[in-house]
């Protein structure tokens, strides 16, 4: 029998906002979308601190049961890093010190065990 289609299923693909101001998010995806910060002006080929967090426009749940499980960073499709977390002892907060030759938009994921993997982006 099939499932949901890929659209209604959290757990088919990657889930992103349909809107990028918070204003217009539905809580689901308020709770979901990893945030992207940027200390600074960056500048190609010099060192620079990315912090992504989950619950930024509305708290998730952090329980053994519901959880964000991992947050990773990549410049457009580039891999730059990964944070795994425990629930309940570790907030989804991941900061990497980033240097790139290239200045893309920068791409978080975040994976929680009940609703499955979200999107967010930063221009630099
Ligand atoms: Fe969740």
């Amino acid at each position: 029998m099939a499932g949901p289609k890929c659209e209604e299923d959290l757990f088919c693909g990657i889930n992103l906002a349909k809107s990028q101001s918070s204003e217009e998010m539905s809580d689901l995806e308020k709770k979901h979308t990893p945030v992207i910060s940027v200390s600074g002006t960056p500048k190609e080929g010099e060192a620079f601190e990315v912090s992504v967090k989950v619950g930024e426009y509305l708290a998730h749940p952090n329980e053994h049961g519901h959880f964000i499980a991992w947050i990773e960073l990549y410049s457009e499709d580039t891999f730059i890093g990964r944070v795994d977390f425990a629930s309940e002892r570790a907030a989804p907060t991941a900061v990497f010190t980033v240097t790139l030759n290239h200045l893309h938009e920068l791409r978080a994921l975040a994976h929680c065990n009940m609703h499955g993997t979200w999107k967010g982006t930063k221009e630099l």
